[in-house]
């Protein structure tokens, strides 16, 4: 199975950005974490970030391209605004789930809508890192699921 984990802007500033909010780990620390869940189950994982919206599109292309099992996506502020990786990922018919460290639903008015959660399977936020291993634990469980 190849699943693909994007975060989009500003991620790559975990660890130094509000870490009352994001926590203190990095997203290398993240990827380590995320690389010991995927070996326990002979899984691959490729890692993607960017700070710009075009490239998260094309790699959400490329995902397709690449016949990718499954996508967690972070799209950061991106989620509250963006109609074309929202389109992105509804073009590609790849199952998606959207994760965020935070909880959306408890911050700022404009955080509380993403646009990018109704072409998702589901949406994961609040639960920090945790969130990522559960969507990958969901999308590893899916064709169980369709039975
Ligand atoms: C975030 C929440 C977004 O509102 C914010 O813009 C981010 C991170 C999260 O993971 O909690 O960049 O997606």
């Amino acid at each position: 199975m190849e699943y693909y984990i994007i975060n989009g802007p500003n991620l790559n500033f975990l660890g130094i950005r509000e870490p009352q909010i994001y926590g203190t780990q990095t997203l290398q620390t993240l990827e380590k974490q995320l690389n010991l869940w995927a070996k326990m189950r002979n899984v691959n994982i490729t890692y993607f970030q960017s700070n710009s919206e075009g490239e998260i599109i094309d790699c959400l292309q490329g995902c397709y391209n690449d016949k990718v099992d499954g996508i967690v996506i972070n799209a950061g502020a991106y989620t509250h605004y963006s109609y074309a990786i929202r389109d992105a990922i509804e073009s590609i018919n790849i199952p998606t789930i959207e994760v965020h460290l935070s909880n959306i639903h408890n911050r700022e008015e404009f955080r509380q809508n993403s646009v990018i959660a109704p072409v998702c399977i589901g949406s994961i936020c609040g639960l920090g890192i945790q969130g990522y291993e559960l969507a990958l634990s969901f999308l590893l469980r899916q064709p169980e699921q369709k039975d």
